[in-house]
């Protein structure tokens, strides 16, 4: 059977980076940069992007267009024979349901935030008062449970719709409208008043900061979120590379998509840091950031409710673009591996994750005993770090470690593959790079990240 295709160049563009671009930059991001000591993780961060994210998610174009399948079969297609490199797919197709699993539910929360500003929740609240909102929400796992519900539907109706007609067309325009809004926001946050500190935090190095934390953990934690962000290391971006023709050089492409991933992850957080320090807001206060902060902006904003709800509005997208690449590539395994319909695999696997995303709700509240990785954490903080900090970087070593061992894909036909068509291509002097210092170095940022996390 052909494989369906994409119908433009800036589709292929605004979908991978709508899988890129999502809650890893808009909530994710400002809230490890405000935990991690603020402008001298961001370096950091963007040096993991840019030295040993960017290489990465080449290959994941590659070995998908090379492919022509998701990650369900293209190792099996590309590896030589007798090898054992698809073996990886099951953590690789675990990685998109793992990630899939607590992503659907902070989703949710965005779209209730969406319709709580425009219902004009939060107005006349101070900040405290926007904080107990969130607080409470969490311990109602009813309401967070409808609204993951209401994302894995419309995610998986999208899906079902077809690649080019739903899919493409519909993220399309979502990345657009969120683009727009976001520069339109982060201008208004700037000018904020008592939001200098904001800035100076997020844009000052405070080497002071980073080692408070530990430096072998900021750095852990700005591999983890480079990764995240670029969503690599599962198999996540393959896919695309596969609805791609050979028109375009890949290293091109993949800078494109990351260039637009940073500039949304760069403006979240000129919008979030000076209202902080406007608003009376700690930054390190972790995941609920944007949702006790956000409404407090919106709250002194001529029009702010207005702003609001359309910032929570066009922040749904950015989540929900993600949603709909990784349930895309849900429905990529089924078809790849099995005769199942699309319509039939949306239905299955909207059921399959909106079970599987109980725990992940459940351990707000009736599970919040178990702290999987010591006090204070959740059953949402475990799967997170099962992905972010384990699957996508040892995902990734093996991407590495595939295109360029002569015992995998191999160098020369990655390098065949990567470099087809204009634009940029992709060096051949950096093969010892890739082949030898990425990888160790992943490997010796994972290990001393354990060791930083777990032995105190
Ligand atoms: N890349 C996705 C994000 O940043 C997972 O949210």
């Amino acid at each position: 059977m052909k494989r369906e295709k994409l119908s433009s160049r800036l589709g292929f563009i605004l979908l991978s980076a709508g899988c890129a671009i999502g809650l890893g930059n808009v909530w994710r991001f400002p809230y490890i940069v405000g935990q991690y000591g603020g402008a001298a993780f961001v370096l950091i961060y963007i040096a993991c992007l840019l030295l040993l994210g960017l290489p990465i998610i080449i290959m994941e174009y590659a070995v998908g267009r090379g492919s022509q399948k998701s990650i369900a079969l293209a190792f099996d297609e590309l590896e030589p024979r007798g090898t054992k490199w698809h073996i990886y797919k099951w953590f690789g197709m675990g990685g998109n349901y793992l990630l899939a699993m607590y992503y659907t539910t902070i989703t949710g929360w965005l779209l209730l935030y969406f319709f709580k500003t425009l219902r004009g929740d939060f107005n006349g609240l101070d900040a405290t008062a926007v904080g107990n909102q969130f607080s409470s929400l969490i311990n109602q796992p009813l309401t967070m449970f409808i609204f993951m519900t209401i994302t894995v539907i419309l995610c998986f109706g999208i899906c079902s719709m077809g690649l080019q007609n739903g899919v493409e067309k519909i993220t399309s325009k979502m990345m657009v409208a969120l683009l727009i809004l976001m520069v339109a926001l982060g201008i208004n946050s700037i000018f904020l008043k008592g939001g200098q500190g904001g800035l100076e935090f997020y844009l000052k190095p405070n080497l002071a900061a980073i080692q408070e934390v530990g430096i072998g953990k900021v750095i852990f934690a700005a591999l983890g979120q480079s990764f995240f962000t670029l969503s690599i290391g599962i198999g996540a971006m393959t896919i695309f590379g596969s609805y791609i023709d050979k028109k375009h050089a890949l290293a091109g492409e993949a800078l494109h998509v990351l260039a637009l991933d940073t500039l949304v992850a760069i403006m979240a957080g000129f919008i979030i840091f000076p209202a902080c320090f406007a608003f009376g807001v700690e930054p390190s206060q972790g995941p609920k950031l944007i949702f006790v902060t956000l409404p407090n902006i919106f709250n002194h904003m001529f029009l702010g409710q207005l702003w609001g709800a359309l910032f929570f509005l066009f922040m749904s997208f950015a989540a929900l673009s993600t949603v709909i690449a990784i349930f895309q590539n849900i429905i990529g395994f089924s078809s790849d591996l099995t005769k199942v319909s699309v319509k039939k695999s949306s239905l299955i696997n909207a059921i399959v994750i909106i079970v599987l995303s109980l725990p992940c709700i459940l351990g707000f509240n009736v599970l919040q005993n178990i702290t999987p990785l010591g006090a204070g954490t959740n059953i949402m903080d475990l799967e997170d770090f099962i992905v972010s900090n384990n699957l996508l970087p040892i995902g990734s070593l093996i991407f590495l470690l595939f295109c360029t061992s002569k015992y995998g894909w191999g160098f020369k036909n990655f390098l065949k593959e990567a470099n087809e068509g204009k634009g940029i291509k992709f060096p051949t002097w950096a093969r010892l790079y890739v082949s030898y210092v990425i990888p160790l170095i992943i490997l010796w940022i994972f290990i001393q990240g354990y060791i930083s996390t777990f032995i105190k």
